[in-house]
């Protein structure tokens, strides 16, 4: 399925044009986060995340199920994951800081899937050395997040195969050639790795319930572009003794360029983890505001938030308190504060974090190891299908 409308196009491999979250939820078949929902989330967590309060989170597959199971005493598992095709953007970390989230207030273990494989087979022109190295990279944006090493398993996929291969082909030998084509729009002459894949990405979702002995319920956070790999995984699960994974869908941070997805094929609209401060800020300066085109206009009629880069910025990840994010909106629409000035706050808030975060992210190093599938818990999982031989 390839929704297309007036240039709206997510799929896992393509997000463009302006995206209709509502027409989203109805092409996709997921449910919106209702109120009922919220108000478990409420109970559960002790209050809202802020994600939560703006619907950057929004739609949802099974989240209620999640919440039913939990209240019989079945703890949930999460699973996220990232296709290492290069670094890491401020983009990306929007749902990771929610899966933070979950992982603190539930004390839920959390699989990190790098998709090393997906990204060599997707780009004509990355060698797999580079996405190995890559994966090995990005975990160390994950970690510097501050996950809990004891309750996170990230998972290599080139390197960890040898706990995957058995329940991929498992995965696979439900799922026809027809079906992967029309999911995900692949065509005849795309290497048949691409129609592999997808058994590749389902394989997390089962895996605690393998370690277990036992079925364990799993819930991803991701944005709503992954969906297509949960809908296949949620055909075969029950065809295979597991529940199907639920999910909980992110919307896309838009860029600092006009309108559309932050994008890391246009660097100039993205900040990435491991730009130098100094470049970030630039990005930021130069970046699409709503902004009117002389100061003395935007003092009479205001600059509009609606379509700034910048406002997107705060609202996403720079301004958690929504009480400060409605002041800045109200003295933006009032030309109370100009482009210029509204920058360089931010600018000074992300330099910060990224000076904060590069130090964490050095010292992640030292603590890869310790996150990654240890190769006892690689066995004991293949061990879950050699006692039964
Ligand atoms: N396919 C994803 C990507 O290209 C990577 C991925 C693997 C993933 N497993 C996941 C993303 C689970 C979200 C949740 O980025």
């Amino acid at each position: 399925m390839e929704p297309e409308d007036r240039g709206m196009v997510v799929t896992p491999w393509k997000v463009e044009g302006e995206i209709d979250y509502e027409k989203l939820i109805r092409q996709f078949g997921t449910q919106p986060i209702g109120d009922e929902l919220l108000e478990k989330f409420r109970k559960h967590t002790g209050g809202l995340h802020y994600q939560l309060r703006r619907k950057i989170f929004f739609s949802h597959r099974d989240l209620d199920w999640i919440f039913r199971k939990l209240e019989e005493g079945e703890k949930f598992v999460l699973y996220t994951g990232r296709g290492p095709s290069g670094p890491v953007h401020l983009g990306h970390i929007v749902p990771w800081i929610f899966t933070l989230h979950l992982q603190e207030t539930f004390k839920a273990k959390l699989y990190f899937q790098l998709t090393d494989d997906e990204k060599y087979l997707y780009h004509d022109d990355f060698s797999l050395p580079y996405t190995v190295r890559m994966a090995r990279e990005n975990a160390l944006d994950l970690i510097a997040l501050g996950f809990d090493p004891k309750l996170t398993k990230i998972i290599l996929d080139v390197e960890h195969i040898d706990a995957l291969y058995h329940v991929a082909i498992q995965v696979a030998k439900h799922i026809t050639g027809s079906t992967i084509k029309a999911v995900f729009g692949l065509k005849d002459s795309d290497n048949i790795g691409l129609t592999f894949f997808p058994a590749i990405q389902a394989v997390p979702c089962f895996l605690e319930s393998l370690l277990q002995g036992r079925n364990v319920p799993c819930l991803i956070p991701a944005a709503i572009d992954q969906d297509p790999y949960w809908r296949v995984a949620r055909d075969v699960a029950p065809k295979i003794g597991f529940y199907k994974p639920a999910q909980i869908h992110s919307r896309f941070m838009p860029g600092l360029g006009r309108g559309g997805k932050m994008s890391a094929s246009q660097p100039e609209t993205c900040v990435f983890l491991t730009d130098p401060p100094e470049e970030a800020k630039k990005k930021i300066m130069n970046a699409f505001t709503g902004g009117r085109p002389t100061a003395e206009e935007q003092r009479k009629l205001g600059g509009n938030p609606e379509v700034c880069s910048i406002y997107q910025y705060y609202f996403f990840l720079f301004e958690r308190d929504d009480g400060k994010l409605k002041a800045l909106w109200e003295k933006c629409r009032g030309g109370a504060i100009l482009c210029g000035e509204c920058k360089l706050e931010l600018a000074g808030r992300v330099s910060r974090f990224l000076e904060q975060h590069q130090e964490k992210r050095e010292r992640a190093r030292d603590k890869l190891e310790e996150f990654l599938l240890s190769g006892e818990e690689r066995r004991q999982i293949l061990s879950s299908l050699l006692s039964k031989v």
